[in-house]
């Protein structure tokens, strides 16, 4: 059996059943019924230091009343629940100091103290009985939670550390959309997608730093609307009306651009559809649809401005991709497909065309509040459950607003970003720093 011994710092409440060490003299002798174990102070040191959480694991040995400790041995007691560590500990201090320590409980306590063994000194009777272990003061205090008010997990309900964690992710984040910190003042802008979700709150973003916006979109009232809303914010929008699978449609607007503005700045290639399905649940129709939209949409529109952005020795298209440009997820057969192509879309953009002055970016959001993710849910027999698995898969455990999106758009169009091509701008509240 291992025994845990955590070292604490002076003036911490010890956990039940802590054990408190220190480094006795050379050639003290261990009194009837003083140490539990002893073990080399050195090695004990070395052991500490190494692990990060600054316990100590060690095999239960008691030393023999009378026996002569070597320099460095480390001597330890059990202490009750609620006292506090502050002087050198006298035998009357010690709660239990007989008795072979395999008897004991294994503390499975876990603090992190930094102090080492023989600055420790130790026990004392008069402190306090507190509700909260020293490891979930340490982590309340770094949190800004009143741990004294958490039902813990401890004995009596004492709060420990994990009960500290678990209240701080819970609490609900609030994030606030500032406002635009980037100019893009006077600069020509293509929104495609515009018309909901994230393509409408990069419109709006683009507006109020002062582009003009085309608000691009195959939804002819959802276009309006859009448009409706920024001018009324104060914003310059323009309705453009465009269905972005189609060839034709998509240099009709280029052309339009050019010819009303003279040049174009900045094309977000936002709009895209999904589908839920493996490679056998997927028709090929399905497939289609899906690559048309995601990908030859931004193929027919680069392709049509990208002459005029060289011309100029400046520009910014930026790709709406996805995480699942990067990874895959079970049943996004096509839709994983598109996004890796965009990403490749982008990167062999960047590569060709980066001496010309014309930036080229992708955006790779993880899950992002909008009808869009509201569809996919709808696919699914039981949408609740399947949210509720969705927002778990990102380390903050939510999903981002459009407007988190829409402010990487903005700089991704800014001067701000000259050094940034070929990029997978990844925004994804941690989905890909693993499961
Ligand atoms: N919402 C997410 O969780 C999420 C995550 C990663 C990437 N994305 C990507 O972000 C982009 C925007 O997604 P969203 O969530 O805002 O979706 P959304 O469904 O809210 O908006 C998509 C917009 O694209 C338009 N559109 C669809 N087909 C079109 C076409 N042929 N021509 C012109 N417009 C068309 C729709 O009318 C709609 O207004 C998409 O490319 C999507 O793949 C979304």
């Amino acid at each position: 059996m291992l025994i845990t011994i955590t070292v604490p710092r002076l003036g911490w409440t010890m956990e039940e059943g802590t054990f408190v060490g220190w480094l006795k003299q050379d050639g003290e002798a261990v009194r009837e019924g003083e140490p539990l174990f002893t073990l080399d102070g050195d090695k004990a040191l070395q052991e500490i230091e190494a692990s990060d959480s600054g316990i100590l694991r060690i095999p239960p040995e008691a030393p023999k009343p009378g026996s002569v400790v070597r320099a460095g041995d480390l001597l330890g007691y059990l202490v009750a629940e609620g006292e506090e560590l502050k002087s050198k500990p006298a035998p009357a201090q010690v709660r239990q100091s007989s008795g072979p320590f395999v008897d004991a409980a294994p503390v499975d306590a876990v603090t992190t103290p930094q102090q080492p063994a023989d600055e420790i000194s130790a026990l004392p009777s008069s402190a306090p009985e507190r509700a909260v272990s020293p490891g979930a003061r340490r982590a309340a205090s770094l949190l800004g939670i009143d741990a004294a008010q958490l039902q813990g997990t401890g004995s009596g309900g004492r709060a420990r550390e994990r009960d500290v964690l678990a209240a701080s992710r819970s609490r609900p984040q609030e994030f606030t959309r500032p406002k635009a910190s980037f100019s893009l003042q006077d600069k020509i802008a293509i929104v495609t997608g515009a018309a909901s979700g994230i393509g409408a709150a990069i419109a709006d973003a683009f507006a109020e730093a002062g582009a003009i916006v085309y608000v691009a979109d195959i939804n002819e009232s959802g276009v309006a609307e859009k448009v409706k809303q920024i001018e009324k914010s104060g914003g310059r929008a323009r309705l453009a009306l465009t269905n972005v699978a189609e060839q034709a449609s998509c240099e009709a607007l280029i052309r339009r651009v050019l010819s009303e503005c003279g040049s174009c700045d900045i094309l977000a290639n936002n709009a895209g559809v999904g589908h839920v399905g493996t490679i056998l649940t997927t028709p090929p129709e399905e497939l289609a649809r899906l690559w048309s939209v995601n990908v030859q949409g931004m193929y027919f529109l680069s392709r049509a401005v990208l002459p005029s952005m060289i011309e100029r020795r400046r520009g910014s298209i930026i790709n709406m991709a996805s995480t699942l440009g990067l990874t895959a997820m079970e049943d996004r057969f096509a839709y994983t497909i598109t996004k890796h192509a965009v990403v490749g879309l982008t990167r062999s953009m960047a590569l060709d065309f980066g001496p010309t002055g014309v930036r080229i970016n992708c955006i790779c959001p993880g899950r992002v509040e909008t009808p869009f993710v509201q569809a996919r849910l709808r696919e699914y027999p039981d949408p609740e459950k399947f949210r509720a698995q969705m927002v778990a898969t990102h380390a903050q455990k939510r999903m981002a607003q459009p407007w988190e999106i829409a402010a990487a758009a903005v700089y991704l169009a800014s001067d701000e970003s000259a050094f940034m091509t070929g990029s997978t701008f990844v925004i994804d509240g941690g989905y890909l720093c693993g499961k």
